[in-house]
């Protein structure tokens, strides 16, 4: 007997499948695509395409859709639900990535929008790539209820397992609201859109419901609250091609994980370059502030710095330079934003990139011109005892590389927290300006000549003595506990020379679960 159904042919199936990719393709329809154009954001997809090298871009699961059969959801279906996932190159590089499509269910996370998110975590873990998250959703899928609450926590939880394995970053590029929050939170970098994004654990209405405050969206999450009063984001940028191509650029400074030993980038900048400006950077003044930016970035490779919260807890300078092409995490005390003073806020910010550069065995470069911590109630009621201790900690812990310059102050327990040699500094260097001491000294002469404080011409013979006597490098080179005293000009060939020698460094803590760093 002939079978008598009529077969699709080859060419019909493949047909059919172009257009189910289409469809998936088309997200949530012309509309909604040019709203999201509208709105001063760009699709996806486009995302996308603009985050990788063209051409490499691999989706998965392109044709999941949700199980929702209430609330009208039943058979309203979209492949691929709202979210882009796959994997793809930034610079020959592999990478996993994902990007929250607005135009479909507002780009909200249904348990299968999830669900692709979770796989592509699950894949960068296994082969030990980079994650890149795009954020762009009004949460939670309604309609869905606790699954999509599910969903969440089985994103945080890859979060919190990729966590030290392979660096995940978030762009921040739309709504990011309630729990949604907390996987951007979890991630190592967050970058936001300024003007488009906006994050928040409950919304304007909310807050005003329950505190009586008025809000804007933008002032209670926008890109400028999260860069420079919360610290929740590391950057922000004008919009999502600058967002994009930054992100680009920041890629290139880190490894895929925490075996890699990324290689070194090509550089025409010779190790051996003099920095003559560097001899003068230090005023002649001790209280008169210059702008430790101008020491990194004249080191660094083709001055280079990717500087990360440059708008957040300004006393402290952060971010990536290279250096002889390879990877070098910088923190710098900042002498011109409260003279350089440790308080809660910096060291908060310094300590968790410490933990990331020694996470990814990134070497760091501590530049220390430090009067000490900040003093005042603020302060002490804010807690600055423990927030501090995060920054010593995360010193004393990291095994990775650290090579530290002492160029002006580095007085009292500052001194000890900056990569002091006795937290295991590999090469401690000091200019010849460096002033390593108890306190400053008048602050010192007043101390222990408490009773003849009316006699100036006492008080500053003392000052003179104390200054001669401690206001340099020499006491702390006596006893080894700097290396060398450089001369500023052959800084770069130096520190260059520091970190070779380290490559090889192979330093263990003693075996233990973890630390239990004061959080
Ligand atoms: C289902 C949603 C949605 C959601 C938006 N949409 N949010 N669908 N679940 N959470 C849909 C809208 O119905 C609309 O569909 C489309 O997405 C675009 O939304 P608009 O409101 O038209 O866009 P816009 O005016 O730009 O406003 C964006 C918004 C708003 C501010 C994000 O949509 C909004 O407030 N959404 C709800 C936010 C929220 O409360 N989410 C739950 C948070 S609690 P159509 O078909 O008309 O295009 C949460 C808990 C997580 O997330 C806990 C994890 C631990």
């Amino acid at each position: 007997m002939k079978d008598k159904t009529i077969r699709k042919t080859n060419k019909q199936i493949i047909e059919e499948l172009q257009a189910r990719r289409e469809l998936a393709r088309s997200g949530g329809g012309v509309e909604r695509v040019k709203k999201q154009h509208n709105a001063g954001k760009l699709t996806a997809r486009e995302r996308i395409s603009l985050l990788l090298d063209e051409g490499t871009f691999e989706e998965t699961d392109m044709f999941v859709i949700h199980k929702i059969r209430e609330f009208g959801m039943d058979g309203k279906t979209i492949p691929g639900d709202g979210v882009v996932t796959g994997s793809g190159k930034i610079f020959g590089r592999l990478v996993y990535v994902y990007a929250q499509d607005f135009t479909v269910f507002g780009g909200s996370l249904s348990s299968a929008h999830a669900s692709k998110i979770v796989k592509i975590m699950k894949l960068a873990i296994q082969n030990q790539a980079p994650l890149i998250g795009m954020n762009d959703s009004g949460g939670a899928r309604i309609q869905e209820g606790v699954e999509s609450l599910g969903g969440y926590a089985d994103v945080f939880l890859q979060n919190a397992l990729a966590s030290g394995v392979i660096p995940q970053i978030s762009l921040v590029m739309g709504p990011c609201a309630g729990g949604a929050v907390y996987s951007p939170a979890m991630t190592d970098f967050t970058f936001m859109i300024k003007g488009t994004s906006y994050m928040f654990v409950t919304g304007p209405d909310v807050v005003k419901t329950v505190t009586s405050e008025e809000v804007t969206f933008e002032e209670l999450g926008g890109a400028d609250t999260h860069t420079t009063k919360s610290s929740v984001a590391d950057g922000s940028f004008v919009n999502d091609l600058e967002g994009l191509k930054e992100v680009r650029r920041f890629f290139t400074f880190l490894p895929s994980n925490n075996n890699e030993k990324l290689d070194p980038r090509k550089t025409d900048d010779s190790i051996k370059r003099i920095s003559p400006s560097l001899d003068t950077l230090i005023p002649q003044n001790p209280n008169t502030p210059y702008d430790i930016k101008e020491l990194i970035e004249t080191i660094a490779d083709e001055n280079d710095f990717f500087e990360l919260q440059k708008e957040y807890a300004k006393n402290i300078v952060i971010g990536f330079i290279r250096l002889d092409g390879l990877t070098v995490g910088v923190v710098a005390n900042q002498p011109l934003v409260l003279a350089g003073c440790l308080d809660i806020d910096s060291s908060r910010k310094a300590a968790r990139f410490v933990r990331f550069c020694d996470a990814f065995n990134i070497p760091i470069f501590t530049l220390v011109d430090v009067p000490g911590f900040m003093p005042g109630t603020t302060q002490e009621y804010g807690g600055i005892i423990k927030h501090g201790a995060k920054l010593l900690f995360a010193y004393a812990e990291a095994t990775t590389p650290k090579v530290t310059l002492i160029t002006r102050k580095a007085y009292g327990g500052a001194y000890d927290v900056m990569s002091s040699k006795h937290l295991r500094g590999d090469a401690n260097y000091a200019w010849p300006t460096a002033e390593i001491a108890v306190m400053g000294a008048k602050g010192a002469v007043e101390i222990l000549n408490r009773s003849d404080l009316n006699d100036k011409e006492l008080i500053e013979t003392k000052t003179k003595e104390y200054e001669d006597r401690f206001a340099n490098p020499f006491i702390a080179a006596e006893r080894g506990f700097i290396d060398d005293i450089i001369i500023p000009n052959n800084t770069r060939f130096r520190v260059i020379q520091a970190f070779s020698k380290l490559k090889t460094k192979n330093q263990k803590n003693p075996k233990k679960k973890f630390g239990n760093i004061p959080l």
